[in-house]
């Protein structure tokens, strides 16, 4: 139930925040889980911990200038050494699908920049085969096309609305945002690829490149644990 996962949630959370180091530059994704890891760090940082965050999203920022994490941009850090982030999809190969906060393209160049990639999760996200829609970021000037394209690929494309914004919704990089259903995804690394090289397409939420730096944070009512 909810509350069973948020106490999963804030476990993965607090775990991955003990993973950062003094002095280390701490890639901040987006969502409730990093949330919670950014609670616990920044009770860290008031009893003396010293890092700088990259944010990923306006929501991220403000949390973090809220609770006295100091922040900078990657332009400043283009290296990180750790990143902490969320997912929506984690597979056995920990490919994974991102997006449902429309934060994947800042969350993609921060994992690209990271050193390592901790993704922190709750044990719904972990699935055998990912089969989520896939948040697709595209310019506001080629959504027809890049939906029409999409569908002759087998994509089932829904532009994005806004809850509490009429019409659809506006990325913090001033994009749309395209869900893409494919059903099962056979080849995440194929779509990933196949989707990313559409005109017109900023960024995809399947994240298949960085396996070999991911460290997954499974939290639990029981604690957590750490694939
Ligand atoms: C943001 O766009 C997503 O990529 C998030 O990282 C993802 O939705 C995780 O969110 P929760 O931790 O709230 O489940």
């Amino acid at each position: 139930d909810a509350s069973a996962q948020a106490v999963g949630k804030r476990e993965a959370g607090y775990r991955a925040a003990d993973m950062v180091a003094d002095g280390m530059v701490v890639g901040l994704g987006t969502g409730s889980t990093v949330f919670f890891a950014m609670e616990r760090l920044a009770a860290r940082i008031r009893e003396g911990l010293v890092i700088t965050g990259i944010p990923t999203s306006f929501q991220t920022a403000i949390r973090a200038r809220g609770c006295g994490i100091p922040l900078a941009t990657l332009n400043d850090y283009p290296v990180i050494d750790l990143a902490i982030d969320g997912a929506d999809q984690v597979d056995p190969g920990f490919a994974l699908i991102k997006g449902r906060g429309a934060a994947q393209t800042q969350e993609k160049c921060v994992a690209f920049a990271a050193k390592s990639l901790v993704i922190v999760a709750d044990p719904s996200k972990l699935t055998r085969k990912l089969d989520a829609v896939v948040p697709i970021e595209v310019l506001s000037s080629a959504y027809v096309p890049v939906i029409r394209y999409l569908k002759t690929i087998g994509g089932v494309p829904v532009l994005r609305e806004g809850i509490k914004k009429d019409g659809p919704v506006i990325t913090d990089n001033g994009n749309m945002v395209i869900d893409c259903g494919f059903g099962t995804i056979g080849d995440p690394t194929a779509l990933d690829i196949h989707l990313s090289s559409i005109p017109g397409v900023v960024t995809c939420g399947l994240f298949t490149t960085f396996a070999d730096k991911t460290t997954v944070v499974v939290g639990d009512s029981n604690g957590c644990q750490v694939l």
